[in-house]
């Protein structure tokens, strides 16, 4: 089967109700901490992703038994020194940072030496951020290829306890630390940047160890060493990263309307939210609730004609980190130049995304001016496409797959984008559900 994808015609106009995939970091979260409970924890719209499979299949090699089909998912947990560390064991982290980094917190304290690797693009990605911390509880790297997959971990039975600043905002390196500060003899004490804050919600719902000062511009997090993790059952809710993609699909279409149906937006992942706000797009909560201290609520969103450009202020940056490849298309369509500063993180991602923002925008016709940190884009509210596009070797990047689709179904042209299967990294019915909007 042609791993490509046509796009030649804009989309029909749409007035649907819609549900997208379960959110990717909670999946992820849900399984490695499942992984460690005492007893059998069941989850539901679990995300059946490659990333989350990927979760799976290295919990199941360290000796956890899985149950999986299509309505749930049941983990048997051991307890928290439940792994079997094999000789000469490899882990995969496909091409999953949030697994490869969350995982180095968990096996801490393995007895053999344990080789993670990763694919093509997860070999390209800076693993330092997460074994220099963990290098302070006492855990042993091997790291060759300038700090990138594969490594080798040797764990410690004696892990002391770290103080660490994370700088960057980054909820994997807080994450990875926190589960680390679990099996630590001590407090550590993370002073972390504001960054998704699931892994806490997750600690605090499981009544662990974990305490968090919201501090103005950073959290202070207090980590004790864990004794038992009870089972977690769990209902995931949708991916906002997932639902962005429906979001702006509308606000770009002539005359049309969405709700998405049980959205996480836990406040610090609505960075999309608050920059399209800005912007002048109208987005409203329904039905919102917290379910075990995550928020969530269905969206509504509308066709939008007077887009206005923005400053984004980087303080919404790692709020809305996954989403700037897809938010940029916005700024292509509104009247005036649109700034965004401060994102170097954004090429650090499954692609330099940055870059390839500034590529496909360039491809329909948008000037842009790019740093290695910024990017400005000179909107225009009267865009249209009418050549032929290609892209490819983008390193499978799931969203920039995804977000040259909606660039195609909004200004037009004749589109040919490569690597289609990316989708089943974050968001497998990412085409079923376009399939179904333009029926
Ligand atoms: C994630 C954190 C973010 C995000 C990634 C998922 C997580 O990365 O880009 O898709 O689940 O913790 P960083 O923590 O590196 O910013």
């Amino acid at each position: 089967m042609s791993n490509f994808l046509k796009v030649k015609k804009k989309i029909k106009s749409f007035d649907r109700i819609i549900s997208v995939d379960g959110d990717k970091s909670l999946s992820i979260r849900w399984v490695l901490i499942s992984s460690l409970a005492t007893g059998i924890s069941k989850a539901k719209n679990l995300l059946m992703s490659e990333d989350v499979l990927a979760s799976i299949k290295v919990i199941k090699k360290l000796g956890i038994k899985v149950k999986l089909n299509k309505k749930f998912c049941k983990i048997y947990g051991k307890g928290i020194g439940g792994y079997k560390y094999k000789k000469n064991l490899t882990l995969n982290a496909e091409n999953s940072g949030t697994l490869g980094r969350l995982l180095l917190g968990l096996i801490v304290n393995s007895t053999n030496i344990i080789k993670l690797t990763g694919d093509k693009s997860l070999s390209k990605r800076d693993f330092k951020r997460v074994t220099d911390p963990l290098s302070k509880f006492g855990v042993n790297f091997k790291l060759k290829n300038n700090n990138r997959l594969p490594l080798e971990i040797k764990g410690n039975k004696n892990l002391k306890p770290i103080f660490y600043k994370e700088n960057r905002g980054s909820a994997q390196c807080k994450s990875s630390i926190i589960f680390a500060g679990m099996r630590a003899n001590g407090e550590t004490i993370i002073k972390a940047k504001k960054s998704r804050n699931h892994t806490e919600l997750l600690c605090k719902y499981l009544n662990l160890p974990v305490k968090v000062e919201n501090k103005k511009n950073y959290d202070l997090i207090k980590v004790n060493k864990v004794k038992k993790i009870r089972k977690l059952n769990y209902n995931i809710s949708s991916d906002i990263s997932s639902a962005a993609f429906f979001i702006v699909l509308t606000i770009l279409s002539k005359n049309s309307k969405i709700t998405i149906k049980n959205v996480n937006v836990n406040p610090s992942r609505i960075g999309i939210i608050t920059i399209l706000k800005k912007m002048g797009v109208k987005i409203i909560f329904k039905n919102q609730k917290i379910y075990k201290g995550e928020k969530i609520a269905d969206l509504q969103v509308k066709s939008t004609t007077k887009l206005k450009s923005i400053n984004c202020p980087d303080k919404l940056n790692s709020g809305a980190i996954d989403e700037f490849l897809i938010l940029f298309l916005v700024a292509a369509k509104a009247k005036g130049t649109s700034y965004f500063k401060n994102l170097s993180e954004l090429n650090q991602k499954e692609s330099p995304r940055l870059k390839w923002a500034s590529k496909i925008l360039k491809l329909i016709g948008i000037k842009t001016i790019l740093t290695n940190d910024s990017i400005k884009i000179f909107g225009n509210p009267d865009i249209k496409i009418d050549k032929n596009i290609v892209i490819k070797n983008f390193l499978k990047d799931h969203r920039v797959f995804m977000t040259s689709v909606i660039a195609g179904l909004v200004f037009g042209g004749k589109w040919i984008i490569h690597d289609k299967d990316s989708i089943k990294t974050s968001f497998p019915s990412f085409l079923e559900i376009i399939n179904d909007l333009n029926k």
